[in-house]
């Protein structure tokens, strides 16, 4: 045996209890109370909550975006990952016209091989069909363990937005592969028209990226989603959900008793849109914007109620620098903020603070991502699965700040955010990879996750 954790309480998705945990060639090969046995390392969790590596189902690494290149690698976005209990990534690299999914993705893979600190998935984002090769090399795709691909129906001048036509036809040609796809949903026409009259009208503060995309603006594509997929029986997971309204219809989708997944963020948990109107205002432009309080109130309810199935971070920094090229002019912020560090902390704060049950943290952040997205040896404690544990210190205090941080960026919205309770180690595939504030592990020892379709 390579290690054997004593005496913690081991929570899943399902229910808690005392016992200890056995691990061989990177899979737990035991659970049971007094387990003992010539262990190679034996850690005392006595006290403790052992939990299974959260998985990340949203993150954008190095990602070439809003004129610069988002500002973790491979490198420091897994190594964040796994200080903050993330033991699996998925990244989300985006095709363009000409690129292969394969090609795109074994580039990426090559930049893992040598950088990743937990393992990885990748969801590919298409924005052209190449005339339809695309569509016949999904096949080939889904067999290597491609199986869920980005619909963004945004960031049209970007050139990366799919239209209506083209996401129909994705809907059908995944379901017909046991794949899935995501998808990013706010209307691009009426945030256009929004924009270009702010900008008239000499609107150009942070505050106006929320006002250019407000709460109807996301309900719109949300509901658009919605129709599609349940019209064309065809799964589809949203991607961080942030409205209201658009949850109202995923929810009323899923009670008819639709295939339809609805991720949300921790940003949108804790802060509304009001942070748009402080001086650091842009530090928090993100897209889909954060919104009101109604809208929070209203994810919060669905997590609880079970209609939320994964938060994840949306994990896409930027420096200080970056971010202050739209002091004056609100379009040219780069979008997206930091979090997968703080993903796992902070729902487990929640649960610590009685908000919802440990076992719904864990449901949300690591078994839900597994089972959607096919990644079988992940999400639990179970005998058979990966290794992949994070240690939990329920008394332990942490406030959040950059330098405690490790990825690459310079600031962070969750800068002076206190939590209680932490993790004080992460085990990927029973190796030490995070220890009481160390990153400790060996980048590139990540693998690939090769995921499988549904049946
Ligand atoms: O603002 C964001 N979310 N940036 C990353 C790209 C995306 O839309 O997910
Ligand atoms: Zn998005
Ligand atoms: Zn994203």
């Amino acid at each position: 045996m390579d290690l054997l954790i004593k005496n913690g309480t081991i929570v899943t998705a399902v229910g808690s209890y005392e016992a200890d945990v056995a691990v061989e060639d990177g899979k737990i090969v035991a659970i049971g109370k007094d387990l003992d046995g010539d262990a190679k390392k034996t850690v005392d969790a006595t006290g403790k909550l052992v939990l299974p590596g959260a998985i990340d189902a949203h993150t954008h690494l190095a990602m070439p975006f809003g004129g610069t290149v988002s500002a973790d690698s491979y490198l420091s976005g897994t190594r964040a990952a796994v200080c903050g209990g993330v033991t699996t990534v998925f990244d989300y690299p985006v095709q363009h016209k000409g690129e292969t999914i394969l090609g795109l993705i074994n580039s990426k893979k090559e930049i893992c091989e040598k950088e990743a600190c937990c393992d990885y998935a990748f969801h590919c984002c298409i924005t052209d069909f190449n005339d339809g090769e695309i569509l016949d090399e999904m096949e080939e795709a889904v067999e290597k363990g491609i199986t869920s691909y980005k619909c963004f129906l945004v960031y049209k001048k970007e050139g990366m937005m799919v239209d209506d036509g083209m996401l129909a036809t994705l809907l059908l040609r995944a379901k017909e592969l046991g794949a899935m796809i995501n998808v990013h949903a706010e209307n691009p026409d009426l945030i256009d028209l929004r924009v270009d009259q702010y900008l008239k009208e000499g609107k150009t503060s942070a505050w106006y990226h929320y006002m250019s995309r407000p709460e109807f603006v996301e309900a719109e594509a949300d509901k658009r989603v919605v129709h599609w997929s349940t019209h064309l029986d065809a799964p589809v997971y949203i991607v961080h959900m942030a409205d209201k309204e658009g949850l109202e219809a995923c929810i009323k989708a899923k009670e008819e008793g639709h295939e339809l997944y609805v991720e949300t963020c921790p940003q949108y948990l804790e802060f509304t849109c009001d942070v748009y109107k402080r001086e650091d205002g842009r530090n928090f432009v993100c897209s889909p914007p954060i919104k009101g309080q109604e809208s929070q109130d209203a994810l919060w309810k669905a997590i609880k109620s079970g209609f939320i199935d994964t938060v994840a971070t949306d994990h896409c920094p930027f420096q200080s620098y970056e971010k202050d090229w739209g002091k004056d002019d609100f379009t040219k912020i780069p979008n997206g903020c930091a979090g997968v560090e703080n993903l796992y902390p902070y729902m487990l704060g929640a649960a610590n603070a009685g908000k919802i049950p440990f076992e719904k943290a864990v449901e949300l952040c690591s078994t839900n991502v597994a089972k959607i997205f096919g990644c079988d040896n992940k999400g639990d404690i179970a005998i058979g699965k990966d290794a992949d544990i994070v240690i939990y210190d329920k008394e332990k205090d942490f406030t959040i700040s950059v330098n405690n941080m490790h990825s690459d960026y310079d600031h962070t919205i969750w800068e002076g955010k206190k939590i209680h309770g932490y993790p004080v180690q992460t085990y990927l595939r029973g190796q030490l990879v995070y220890d009481n504030g160390e990153y400790v592990g060996t980048p590139g020892d990540g693998n690939y996750i090769k995921r499988s379709p549904k049946k």
